[in-house]
């Protein structure tokens, strides 16, 4: 898969952004429907790409077949620390994602690596990234890069009178 060139996103790849990103989350809504998508998303997450290709602080990578077909992406951001804990500075993968038919030919892995090498670039020494407990191949696909678990999120809903 060295052949598909990885470049950051430009305002131009938004559409092409949307369209991955919301078969994405259609992939993580299947897994677990508490990943329902509200019906204002789209729009949401068009004008949160366009913010994000202009900010110095986030990171979108985009890999392009044949200087035309996006076929995955990549995003991250620098972070400040929590103020009490090391690291000071702290990159996060918010997104990595390859259309199917490209899987497991080590474009995920491209895409990750080059978000790393950017956030690197930008100052930071530690990311950390979230994944769904029932994404099981994300969580192998980050375990074979050497990611670790660190922390587990836990949900409920509210209930009245609930103990
Ligand atoms: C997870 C994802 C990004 C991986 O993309 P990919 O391009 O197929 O990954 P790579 O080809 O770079 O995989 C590198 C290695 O990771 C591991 N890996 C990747 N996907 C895996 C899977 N589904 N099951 C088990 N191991 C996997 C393998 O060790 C693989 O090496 P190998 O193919 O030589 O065995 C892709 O499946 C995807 O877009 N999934 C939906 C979105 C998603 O879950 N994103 C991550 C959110 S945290």
């Amino acid at each position: 898969m060295e052949g598909i060139p990885i470049r950051n996103a430009r305002r131009g790849d938004i559409p092409s952004l949307l369209l991955l990103w919301g078969a994405m989350m259609r992939e993580f809504e299947e897994a677990d429907a508490r990943f329902a998508l509200h019906p204002g998303a789209r729009e949401y997450m068009a004008t949160t790409f366009a913010a994000w290709i202009q900010d110095p602080t986030r990171i979108v990578v985009v890999a392009e077949e044949r200087g035309r077909l996006v076929v995955g992406f990549a995003a991250g951001v620098v972070l400040a620390g929590n103020g009490w804990q090391v690291p000071v500075r702290l990159g996060r993968i918010s997104d990595t994602y390859v259309a199917a038919p490209r899987r497991r030919q080590g474009l995920a892995r491209r895409l990750a690596g080059r978000v790393m090498d950017l956030l690197y670039e930008k100052g930071v020494d530690t990311v950390r990234l979230a994944a769904a407990v029932r994404n099981e191949g994300a969580l192998a696909f980050w375990r074979s890069m050497g990611w670790s678990d660190l922390e587990v999120v836990l949900e409920r809903p509210v209930e009245p009178d609930a103990d």
